[in-house]
């Protein structure tokens, strides 16, 4: 079976997805601050918001694997320099981390956000932010670049971004990097999310589609981009909504 490390799979989509791979027969490493429920070969306690403990994580996995999926996140109810660390500069630095790790083929799935499809507005500021080494010093890049709007957005544009730039970097070592952007899911996440951006938001969208999307429909698009079916597709971000943001892009809603 392939060799998967996933984060954030003690719930939400990481567990969904966990659980898809575990079905594929995957030999399924996690790393969450919380236990997966799901019988996985090696869990690794992790805090994200912390290069050491990632390094102490890293630490703990084996040194080759055929895919990362960086599924972990916290939303913006968290403090800012908690959602930068955990929904940016951890992703950065796993998946860096994981360019020595990852066999001929492999790849990287990052689960980004449609929160952060604003970054074309925000692209030269975004540069700059992954430019820079700033882990440890995330609350202080916010405080010293105040951005509108709440820290997620801004650390999910940011994740996108990242994985836009990364493409042909991976592609030179013959793997792919790719995000996927989901609209609104039902995991636990969703309760904090009407904290921060509006019940109004939320019920609208629901409104729009009938519904909200499941863990299984957003786990199965990063697993599609963590496949070989979709080994010409690199430094994508997929959005993965079902069509809310293409009618809010165009103008239609
Ligand atoms: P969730 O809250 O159910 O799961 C998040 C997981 O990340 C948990 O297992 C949690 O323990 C882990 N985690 C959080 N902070 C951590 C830290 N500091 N160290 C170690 N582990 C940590 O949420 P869900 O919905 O499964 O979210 C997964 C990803 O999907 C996140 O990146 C989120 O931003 C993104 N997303 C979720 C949407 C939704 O509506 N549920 C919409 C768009 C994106």
């Amino acid at each position: 079976g392939r060799r998967v490390v996933v984060t954030g799979a003690a719930s939400g989509i990481g567990h969904a997805v966990t659980a898809r791979l575990l079905d594929l027969g995957a030999v399924v490493h996690t790393l969450d601050r919380n236990e997966p429920t799901l019988p996985v070969d090696r869990h690794v306690p992790v805090d994200l918001a912390d290069r050491a403990s990632i390094d102490a994580a890293l630490a703990a996995l084996d040194d080759r694997y055929d895919v990362l999926l960086n599924v972990a996140g916290v939303p913006g109810t968290a403090p800012s320099d908690v959602v930068m660390r955990v929904n940016t500069f951890a992703v950065r630095h796993l998946s860096e981390a994981f360019l020595d790790r990852l066999d001929e083929g492999g790849s990287v799935v990052v689960v980004s956000s449609t929160a952060g499809f604003g970054w074309p507005e925000r692209l030269d500021t975004i540069k700059e932010l992954l430019a820079t080494d700033t882990y440890e010093d995330a609350a202080a890049w916010w405080s010293r670049n105040p951005q509108e709007g709440n820290a997620y957005n801004f650390s999910k544009e940011a994740s996108t971004v990242y994985v836009m730039t990364m493409g042909l970097a991976f592609r030179e070592l013959g793997l792919r990097i790719n995000a996927v952007l989901p609209g609104p899911v039902e995991t636990p996440i969703l309760a904090d999310f009407e904290e921060s951006m509006g019940k109004d938001i939320l019920d609208g969208v629901r409104e729009l589609l009938g519904g909200h999307a499941t863990a299984e429909d957003i786990a199965d698009a990063v697993l599609f981009l963590a496949s070989d079916d979709a080994r010409w597709v690199n430094g994508h971000a997929l959005i993965v909504d079902g069509g809310v943001s293409g009618s809010v892009l165009t103008g239609l809603v």
